[in-house]
């Protein structure tokens, strides 16, 4: 992983012992609730199923997949994201957390058939984040799936600053497409990508790819997406 990303990623662990009753900063419980159930929706957890959650942070969704799921294995970076994953499920004799990098995931090949990765994509450049596809298609049973979650689209994060915020017309553009610039001028800017780019992107990791509206009770609907991956044989 990327060290330049520590100090923050520590302080986002720190922080979220103060922050609201969801750790989720500024969103609401309806809206921490609605991204649980959006997710639960998808991923369709039942005793049969043994999945992985990569970027677990406080375990809020590791939670509620572990309620439904057989087995679930929760994976993050800051020890004190996993410290507090293990307290929030530790009534749950159906969870292991483990510290651990996802580009270096610490499980034999085929041990999941389900893997979240939901809201961490933000953290990792293009090439990082294939690497950390390769390492989810290692994981997976044939025809298992990958929920990534809360990708960024340039286009409609535009038309929001446009359109619903009544932004001024150079506002908006510089807002989406200063992003898009980077990604052009850098090689990549983290967790935005037009779904056709990141398509490419999963086929050449070894998926198909589906593409998930979020629901419009989930905080920033207008401009993210979810997309479903199956692992291609
Ligand atoms: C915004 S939180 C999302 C938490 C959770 N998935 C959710 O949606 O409620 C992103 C998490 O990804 C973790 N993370 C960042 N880089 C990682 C890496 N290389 N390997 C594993 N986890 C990482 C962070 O520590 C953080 O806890």
């Amino acid at each position: 992983m990327n060290k330049l990303l520590w100090p923050h990623l520590e302080e986002c662990s720190r922080q979220s012992n103060e922050q609201s009753a969801n750790d989720r900063g500024s969103i609401s419980q309806a809206q921490s609730d609605a991204i649980e159930g959006h997710v639960l929706n998808i991923l369709q957890p039942s005793g049969e199923d043994s999945i992985l959650d990569v970027g677990c942070g406080t375990g809020l969704i590791t939670l509620q997949i572990a309620k439904l799921a057989g087995k679930v294995a929760a994976v993050d970076v800051v020890p004190g994201q996993c410290e507090r994953t293990r307290l929030r499920c530790s009534t749950m004799n159906n969870v292991e957390v483990i510290l651990a990098d996802a580009a270096q995931l610490p499980f034999p090949a085929a041990r999941f058939n389900k893997v979240l990765f939901y809201d961490a994509n933000i953290y990792f450049s293009r090439s990082e984040l294939w690497t950390i596809l390769r390492e989810f298609h290692r994981v997976l049973s044939p025809g298992g799936v990958v929920l990534v979650g809360d990708l960024c689209h340039p286009w409609c994060r535009y038309r929001q600053l446009r359109f619903y915020n009544q932004a001024g017309f150079g506002r908006a553009v510089y807002g989406a497409f200063a992003k898009f610039l980077k990604m052009i001028l850098r090689g990549g800017e983290k967790g935005w990508y037009w779904p056709t780019d990141f398509k490419a992107m999963c086929r050449s990791a070894g998926f198909q790819m589906k593409l998930v509206p979020q629901t419009e009770e989930l905080p920033f609907h207008l401009w993210r997406y979810d997309v479903l991956l199956t692992k291609m044989p």
